[in-house]
């Protein structure tokens, strides 16, 4: 990707750096903004036809301390939505991120909150969290966060995040999720996104951007 990721870009300048799939929810992305009501609760910092990723939530780590966007302020964070039980997408994601961020010099790293947004509040717990963001080949410092279902629909809205339950029966199911990594500035606004199939070079060139 050529031009820098910093800041707010144009869509077309976000699909082109993320997968296939990033690119259908994009576009959805956009087709929601224009449907979106114009009640903004913040301060009005963003432009029409522009991705509008972020805003207010309150959710709580896997410590049991409250976390909001507030706690996005001040560093750069790379952003997942996802769930403790995924086989698969998940898993690999939070890897690519932590690939990224490994390639960075320890003072860049150490600029970075790794952050992992559970969509699947009744079964992941704090406890559960807490567990979960200690996984070998995760980045290291990783917060994991969950809430009541409200608050995570609420943070998914905000980020334009989709997920449904999928197969299985009882406790055993899957989710199906939107599966992109966010990378949001030191002001906790949104500055590109990936897919988790993108090379950690390119996740890693992108951070580098923001805390270099
Ligand atoms: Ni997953």
């Amino acid at each position: 990707m050529g031009p820098s990721p910093r800041k707010r870009l144009p869509l077309w300048a976000v699909s082109a750096a993320a997968s296939a799939a990033a690119l259908l929810i994009l576009g959805g992305v956009a087709l929601s903004l224009a449907s979106r009501p114009t009640v903004q609760t913040g301060p009005v910092t963003r432009s029409a036809g522009q991705v509008d990723i972020g805003g207010p939530f309150t959710l709580t780590d896997q410590t049991g301390a409250t976390f909001t966007e507030a706690d996005l302020q001040g560093r750069p964070s790379l952003i997942y939505f996802g769930y403790t039980f995924c086989p698969d997408v998940c898993p690999l994601s939070l890897q690519v991120m932590q690939r990224a961020l490994e390639r960075l010099p320890e003072d860049q790293r150490a600029q970075v909150r790794p952050v992992f947004i559970s969509v699947d509040p009744e079964r992941d717990t704090v406890e559960r969290l807490a567990e979960y963001v200690d996984t070998p080949g995760f980045p290291p410092g990783l917060v994991g966060l969950t809430g009541t279902p409200e608050q995570v629909e609420e943070a998914k809205t905000e980020f334009r995040i989709f997920s449904a339950r999928g197969e299985g029966e009882g406790d055993f199911y899957l989710v199906d999720h939107t599966s992109l990594i966010y990378l949001m500035d030191e002001n906790g606004e949104f500055a590109a996104a990936f897919g988790h199939t993108e090379s950690p070079e390119t996740v890693a060139a992108a951070v580098a951007d923001l805390t270099g």
